[in-house]
């Protein structure tokens, strides 16, 4: 059956779920952005609203919501449209450190549909890793490095993703929720978690560099998150056990060796494929991407924000 859906926030992301809904056949039948131009230019055929109390209102009726709005906003936005019943998608982080997640634990208890936009756990190379490991074709798990860094020139994100009270943080929040959330999902629970964090491009005052160290089960591990001036090198996703080794890269591509064989997958378009998977996996409700999945990676952001303010 195709969906009518409700679009909250036309920028970057927006665009790229919008054509997500359209590729499934399904129809983006309200847009919303504060920008009424934006909200206007999201689908030729939604009807565009300037707040989602407006849409809300509107006569039109959805089956989904999706949240891409900056940040700080997707908590109230969550709440408002769990009240309406309406099944969302948002976008990560489903909160921002220091917000009260209180309300939407409580909206989510009471049988609210949440599913927050992992999108990097639906690249195809992750998926086929996490077949493997599940599958003990790595063997024990010794070693996890994940080094997620991008070239960031002079105006490539919105000036709000460098705004603590916006965006909650630099990299950590923006880009180390997945790369946290996949840990998570891959290896069971981190312990013994450390960061270190600073700013490294002129003008900022929340961290582009991140480093965080972590044990979890039989293997130790180390994330580093960076934007940076510059191309960076030897990014990417490494699972390293005794019986075989993965490695995603920045460009999707994925190479899972074990001593029975290798096995390969080319580089993919990351700005519509794990989207368009993204959308299936909200539409056939997929686990593992609960407000109950991700509520611990916030909270684990949270505690290594606290330890660095601490000293
Ligand atoms: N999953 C991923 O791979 C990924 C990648 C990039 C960004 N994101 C997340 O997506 C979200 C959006 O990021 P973006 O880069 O698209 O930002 P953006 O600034 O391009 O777009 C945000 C839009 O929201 C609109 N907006 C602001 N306040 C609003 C309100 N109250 N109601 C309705 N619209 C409002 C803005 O006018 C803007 O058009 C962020 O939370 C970000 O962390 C996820």
């Amino acid at each position: 059956m195709s969906r009518r859906v409700l679009v909250v926030g036309a920028g970057v992301m927006g665009h790229r779920h919008a054509a997500a809904v359209r590729a499934a056949g399904d129809r983006v039948a309200l847009a919303v952005d504060a920008d009424l131009t934006r909200a206007r230019a999201l689908d030729e055929n939604a009807l565009a609203y300037g707040s989602l109390a407006g849409a809300l209102a509107s006569p039109e009726t959805v089956d989904a919501a999706i949240i891409a709005t900056p940040s700080f906003q997707h908590l109230d936005q969550l709440v408002t449209l769990a009240a309406a019943g309406i099944p969302t998608l948002v976008e990560k982080p489903h909160r921002i450190p220091g917000q009260d997640p209180a309300g939407l634990l409580t909206a989510v208890s009471g049988g609210a549909e949440v599913f927050v936009g992992m999108s990097t756990r639906h690249w195809p190379g992750y998926v086929e890793l996490t077949r493997a490991i599940g599958a003990g074709e790595l063997g024990e798990i010794v070693g996890y490095t994940d080094r997620m860094a991008f070239a960031l020139p002079e105006g490539a994100l919105p000036a709000w993703y460098f705004d603590r009270s916006v965006s909650g943080g630099g990299v950590l929040v923006t880009n180390g929720v997945h790369a946290l959330d996949r840990a998570r999902a891959l290896l069971g629970p981190l312990e013994k978690v450390t960061a270190t964090m600073r700013p490294v491009l002129p003008g900022h005052d929340t961290e582009d560099h991140a480093r965080v160290r972590f044990r979890a089960g039989t293997a130790t591990g180390s994330i580093e998150l960076l934007w940076a001036a510059y191309e960076p090198v030897a990014t990417g996703l490494t699972v390293t056990g005794t019986r075989g080794a993965g490695h995603i890269a920045m460009d999707g591509s994925w190479r899972i060796s074990t001593r029975d064989a290798t096995r390969t997958g080319d580089a993919i378009d990351i700005d519509t494929v794990p989207f368009a998977a993204q959308w299936q996996a909200f539409r056939t409700g997929a686990a593992g991407f609960s407000i109950d999945d991700l509520e611990p990676t916030l909270t684990l952001i949270e505690s290594l924000y606290r330890e660095a303010s601490d000293g």
